[in-house]
């Protein structure tokens, strides 16, 4: 596992980097894509680098992590709905390229079976952006998520919730309860994870993410079992690394060759 510390607009710059090499070696690459906010300026680096320097993502495929259950197909805080407005609608991604769990489905077991099939059909994900939530979660995966777990229903807990109700204009009641995600075990099949957090409200799981003992308590530490994750941290969410001093030693003494 790499830690990066860094300013939020390096850690951007630095992960666009890591999809930029991909699509320039492999351009029909199959990328991870995230919702929330922490991803939001990598992909407003991509969509410059698109518009600025013709990076291209024609031939790119995308699975996206996660999905509400139930959120109409024009809600804009459908999944699907965020990363068409955030990222496919200002690059050559193709729509029908880019794949989300479908949370509208009559039958939600099949659509989860289906999405797996999907992944493993486009030959698995290349590289998979993530956040973390502040109590642990990745994609949707709550404390208490099978370490070995695929894409599945899962029940929000009321923190998500409320972290996420500022998406919904504040109203926590208006946030889905259920979702469909990708479970840790699906994840863990991408071969390159690059996970950002920024922000004291991370720090604690960034601290467990890193450090802490591998639990279901905190899901995002099965990342520390991947032979190839990237973890991009601001000063903010890295205030409580142990090893902070270590990770800034090592970073500043890498060499430009090694890339992420
Ligand atoms: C959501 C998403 C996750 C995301 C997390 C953190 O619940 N399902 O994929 O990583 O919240 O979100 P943010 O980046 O907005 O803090």
């Amino acid at each position: 596992m790499e830690v990066v510390i860094a300013p939020r607009d390096e850690l951007a710059r630095l992960a666009a980097d890591a999809v930029e090499r991909l699509l320039v070696a492999r351009p029909d690459a199959v990328l991870g894509l995230a919702t929330g906010s922490s991803p939001l300026a990598v992909y407003d680096e991509l969509a410059r680098r698109h518009a600025q320097e013709g990076l291209s993502f024609a031939r790119a495929r995308a699975f996206l992590l996660d999905e509400y259950v139930g959120l109409a197909a024009d809600h804009p805080q459908r999944y699907r709905t965020v990363i068409d407005t955030e990222l496919v609608s200002r690059v050559d991604l193709a729509p029908d390229a880019v794949h989300a769990p479908d949370g509208l489905a009559a039958d939600l077991p099949a659509a989860c079976a289906a999405y797996e099939e999907a992944i493993r059909a486009a030959g698995g994900v290349d590289l998979q952006l993530l956040g973390i939530g502040t109590d642990g979660h990745v994609a949707f995966n709550e404390p208490g998520s099978s370490l070995a777990s695929r894409t599945r229903i899962k029940t929000l807990t009321r923190q998500t919730r409320q972290d996420n109700a500022r998406f919904f204009d504040g109203d926590v009641d208006a946030v889905p309860t259920h979702c469909l995600t990708q479970g840790l075990a699906t994840i863990m099949a991408a071969r390159h994870l690059v996970l950002i957090a920024t922000g004291r409200g991370k720090a604690q799981a960034v601290h467990q993410l890193v450090e802490g003992p591998v639990s279901a308590l905190w899901p995002a530490t099965v990342l520390q079992l991947h032979p190839h994750v990237t973890v991009l941290v601001d000063d903010a969410a890295a205030g409580r690394l142990q090893l902070a001093g270590h990770y800034r030693e090592t970073y500043a003494g890498k060499p430009a060759w090694q890339h992420l």
